[in-house]
């Protein structure tokens, strides 16, 4: 216990715990909404509600101070989006955002369904695929590289890279560790970007770099914003596809239910995000002495707002570990919520109901056709293989 707080001693970033969080989620739920966690010395927070209001208080739980649970990676993330607060976030917020409207998404819809019309008839004639990299990985990698003017090589590290900038978020383990000079690459090379002004035309990626060269960002905005774009856009759809593709698999009664109203795609989407939220959590600093669910966290404490554990929380969700497409999913907090809330999440939905409205066209049945794994990522709950057989329509 601290000063009245229940304790939970468990390090929930090892292997074994990272690839099956929910019990210890379930757990600490049940000792509150605010729990202790002495192996990574932060206040999390278990519950729906208190989660929700955490994120919706951006003055009192920052971001500034970085959302990561090490002193090194919240230090390197200054200058990010994700890492800010007030006017210098909605500075870099507002660059983003005419990206990301209904109208400008319309726009590459055709795109994106030519895309996910050719990847599924590939898939569906090899007949046995992996989810992973068949089909979860094809359109987040087809449209974003683009979108954000990535320069064409250096793309197959993009992965890697982004992979990494993910695992540097969580606490300072062997995980991180191993994979810090990959992110460390990720961030030289979008400084050689920045330098070289090597962006594709037209894309977001120019767009920051213009508003560097206007002087209404600073150079290094500019640079933490390539990264800001990229690093949260790919691992993260990836998995809420590849969860979704599981969990309809292993569903059959499900996607039969899919197939008979395919108006049901974008709750069955919300409902897969739900289940298996894509970002475990994210952190913040308390910037004053302040209550939540009757626990009072002080002032400079760091909390850990537990996006997967409030997913699943028995107080909003009626049997909550069951995937049900016909629940309303659409208040889960996955996204996040709030001035942070994602600023992509409107792309991560296209890409996602565009793969499954062509999968309901085109497949008839999704079978398991061997055991998933998991990858093993510090924040992003994603599998590593899919094995699935496809039985066209
Ligand atoms: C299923 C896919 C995705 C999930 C689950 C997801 C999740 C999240 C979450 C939880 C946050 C909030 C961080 C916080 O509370 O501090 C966030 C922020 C963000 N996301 Fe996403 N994301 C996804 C896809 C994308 C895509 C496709 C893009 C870009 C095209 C993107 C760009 C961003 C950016 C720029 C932020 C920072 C927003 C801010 O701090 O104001 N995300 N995302």
């Amino acid at each position: 216990m601290r000063t009245g707080v229940p304790s939970y001693r468990e390090n929930l970033y090892t292997p074994a715990n990272s690839t099956d969080p929910y019990p210890h989620y379930r757990r600490m739920r049940e000792l509150g909404p605010v729990v202790w966690l002495p192996k990574h010395r932060v206040y999390a927070i278990t519950r729906y509600a208190e989660c929700k209001a955490v994120l919706l208080d951006a003055r009192t739980f920052i971001s500034g101070d970085g959302v990561g649970l090490n002193p090194v990676v919240n230090r390197l993330g200054r200058d990010t989006t994700l890492s800010s607060d007030g006017e210098d976030h909605a500075r870099r917020r507002k660059l983003v955002a005419p990206r990301m409207t209904p109208r400008a998404l319309a726009t590459m819809q055709q795109q994106i369904e030519q895309m996910a019309a050719s990847v599924v008839d590939a898939a569906v004639a090899r007949v046995d695929v992996d989810g992973v990299t068949d089909l979860a990985r094809a359109l987040p990698l087809g449209v974003v590289p683009d979108l954000v003017g990535w320069p064409t090589d250096q793309r197959e590290h993009l992965l890697r890279w982004a992979g990494a900038t993910f695992d540097s978020l969580g606490p300072m383990n062997a995980t991180a560790l191993r994979t810090m000079s990959s992110s460390i690459g990720m961030m030289r090379f979008a400084r050689k970007i920045a330098r070289t002004g090597n962006v594709l035309p037209g894309s977001l990626g120019e767009d920051a770099l213009r508003a560097a060269a206007d002087g209404v960002i600073s150079d290094k905005e500019g640079v933490a914003l390539m990264i800001d774009y990229l690093a949260p856009s790919l691992d993260t759809t990836i998995s809420g596809i590849a969860s979704a593709l599981h969990l309809l698999a292993t569903h059959p009664d499900q996607w039969d239910a899919l197939r008979a109203d395919p108006s049901l795609i974008p709750n069955a989407a919300n409902e897969a995000l739900r289940l298996e939220a894509p970002i475990r959590a994210f952190t913040r600093r308390a910037v004053s002495d302040v209550e939540v669910g009757g626990t009072t966290i002080p002032r400079r404490a760091r909390v850990l707002v537990l996006y997967a554990s409030a997913n699943r929380d028995e107080l909003v969700w009626e049997n909550p570990d069951q995937f049900d497409i016909h629940r309303d999913a659409s208040a889960q907090l996955a996204f996040g919520r709030g001035s942070h809330s994602c600023a992509g999440q409107g792309l991560a939905r296209l890409e996602t109901e565009t793969l499954l409205a062509t999968l309901v066209e085109k497949v008839t049945r999704i079978e398991p056709a061997g055991r998933p794994e998991w990858a093993r990522n510090n924040l992003i709950r994603c599998h590593r293989t899919l094995p699935l057989r496809l039985h066209a329509a």
